[in-house]
């Protein structure tokens, strides 16, 4: 089983950016955590950061030609306005989790909004690294719940 950790724009600075937000661990740091939990849940997890919407629109055609089973995605500032990106993760039939280390529904109104909310299959915010964590765990028991059915 195969999961992709996707990071939008400005998450490669986690580890430097506003720690009272985001904390001090790096990008590097929660993809290893990522993919440790992974070898423990026994799936395979692939991670992607890039600062390009395209590329990120990219990435998330060749997950539908892959046949990816599960997506977790941070897409950054680009969660709250993306209809591209909204449109591109709509192509994928496999459960998507939306995770934030910050609670954005404590933060700026604009953050407030997803525009991925009607297609993916939760949001978890506000637990820092654990975010990734459980939405890795969340997406796993989703897409081992798809394949019995
Ligand atoms: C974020 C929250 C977004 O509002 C912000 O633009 C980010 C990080 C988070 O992980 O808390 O870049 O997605």
């Amino acid at each position: 089983m195969k999961i992709l950790a996707l990071h939008g724009i400005n998450l490669n600075m986690f580890g430097k950016r506003d720690p009272k937000q985001y904390g001090t661990t790096t990008l590097a740091e929660i993809d290893a955590q990522l993919q440790a939990l992974g070898r423990e849940l026994g799936v395979d997890v692939e991670c992607f950061q890039t600062n390009i919407e395209g590329e990120m629109a990219g990435r998330i055609h060749r997950a539908h030609a892959e046949g990816v089973d599960a997506v977790v995605i941070n897409a950054g500032a680009w969660t709250h306005y993306s209809w591209g990106l909204r449109d591109a993760l709509a192509i994928l039939a496999c459960p998507i989790v939306e995770v934030h280390m910050s609670n954005v529904h404590a933060r700026e109104p604009f953050r407030h909004v997803s525009v991925f909310s009607e297609i993916v299959r939760g949001q978890i915010c506000g637990f820092g690294v654990d975010s990734y964590l459980l939405g890795l765990r969340a997406a796993v028991s989703a897409a081992r719940a798809a394949r019995a059915n």
